[in-house]
């Protein structure tokens, strides 16, 4: 028993792009943004308002965003904090996403603070958000497990999760963020907490590591998810991440998804042609020195 219809949401342009080791210019960034939105994908994520000295990649997120206005396309930017709300405010961005890691060592390294300051912090970035109108987006990272501690408990990730939807979250994203989930994990997890919040709109986010990302979906869907995260060409991993790699790629999960007659309204045909052009723009891909497939 699974979703009919399923949205996918593409986070190539951000979480594909954040980790690429050399530059990647705006107007290439622009065009893999315009042919994606052609390809019927409904929401992208593109930008994220973090530091440029953090994330060098995401310094163009001002001029990506007035690009994603000017396309007229519904479009998801990272705000980790304040400030990055109020840019994303600036630039007239529709949807924000929060992200806090559900495990506290991971947390401190990515956005430089515990998960329970993360989660406080979340009160005035939600507050903020929702006064302009924006839909907010919150992810829980390393939602089952963590390259610093190991396995991450339920009760950690439940913690994060009953915050966001007290906060009025409009969907939160699961993320596994390196890659070690499982499909009998995520049926669990997600399966437990679809019932806590029968309410509550959830999105899967899985990155390939060791190749379970498209079972983990298929996972998550037999829980009752139909929104998923993907990235065009398998492109990405978070930089604060050791040894994640990219998302599950757009076109395999829509490969899947349409041999099992799951609607999408994205073809698969033009996506290819965009998956050629993502692969061509990362210099992680061309090289395969990043695939790793280790157990550490
Ligand atoms: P910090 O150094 O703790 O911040 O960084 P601070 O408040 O002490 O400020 C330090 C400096 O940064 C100041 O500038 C601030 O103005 C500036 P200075 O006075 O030194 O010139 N600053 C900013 N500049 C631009 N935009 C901002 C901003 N905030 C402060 N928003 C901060 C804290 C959050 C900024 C930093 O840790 C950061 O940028 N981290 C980036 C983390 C990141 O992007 N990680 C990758 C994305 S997460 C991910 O990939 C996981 C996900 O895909 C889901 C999954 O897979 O699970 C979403
Ligand atoms: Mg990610």
């Amino acid at each position: 028993n699974i979703p009919k219809k399923i949205e996918l949401i593409e986070v190539g342009p951000r979480d594909g792009l954040q980790n690429e080791p050399k530059p990647i210019s705006t107007e290439n960034k622009k065009e893999l943004i315009r042919k994606l939105a052609k390809t019927g994908i409904s929401r992208m994520e593109t930008a994220a308002f973090v530091s440029p000295k953090w994330v060098p990649q995401m310094a163009d997120a001002d001029e990506i965003s007035a690009y994603c206005n000017e396309l007229g396309i519904t479009y998801i930017a990272l705000t980790p904090n304040l400030k990055a709300v109020e840019r994303a405010i600036l630039a007239r961005v529709p949807q924000i996403a929060v992200f806090v890691g559900a495990s506290t060592t991971f947390n401190k390294r990515n956005i430089n603070k515990t998960t329970n300051e993360s989660l406080k912090d979340c009160e005035d970035i939600f507050k903020k958000a929702k006064e302009n109108g924006q839909f907010v987006r919150a992810y829980i990272s390393m939602a089952f497990n963590c390259p610093f501690q190991g396995e991450v408990s339920f009760a950690e990730v439940n913690n994060v999760c009953q915050r966001f939807v007290e906060l009025g979250a409009d969907e939160i994203d699961i993320g596994d963020t390196n890659g070690h989930a499982n499909p009998k994990m995520v049926y669990e997890r997600i399966s437990r907490l679809r019932d806590l919040y029968p309410d509550m709109v959830f999105v899967g986010h899985f990155h390939d590591t060791w190749n379970m990302a498209l079972a983990n979906t298929l996972a998550a869907m037999h829980a009752g998810v139909d929104k998923f995260d993907s990235s065009i060409g398998g492109l990405g991993g978070c930089p604060y991440s050791p040894g994640a790699t990219g998302n599950l790629a757009t076109e395999d999960l829509l490969l899947m998804l349409s041999q099992m007659d799951v609607e999408t309204n994205v073809s698969y045909k033009e996506l290819m042609d965009v998956a050629a052009f993502a692969k061509s723009l990362s210099s992680k891909l061309n090289s395969e020195a990043d695939y790793n497939l280790s157990l550490h």
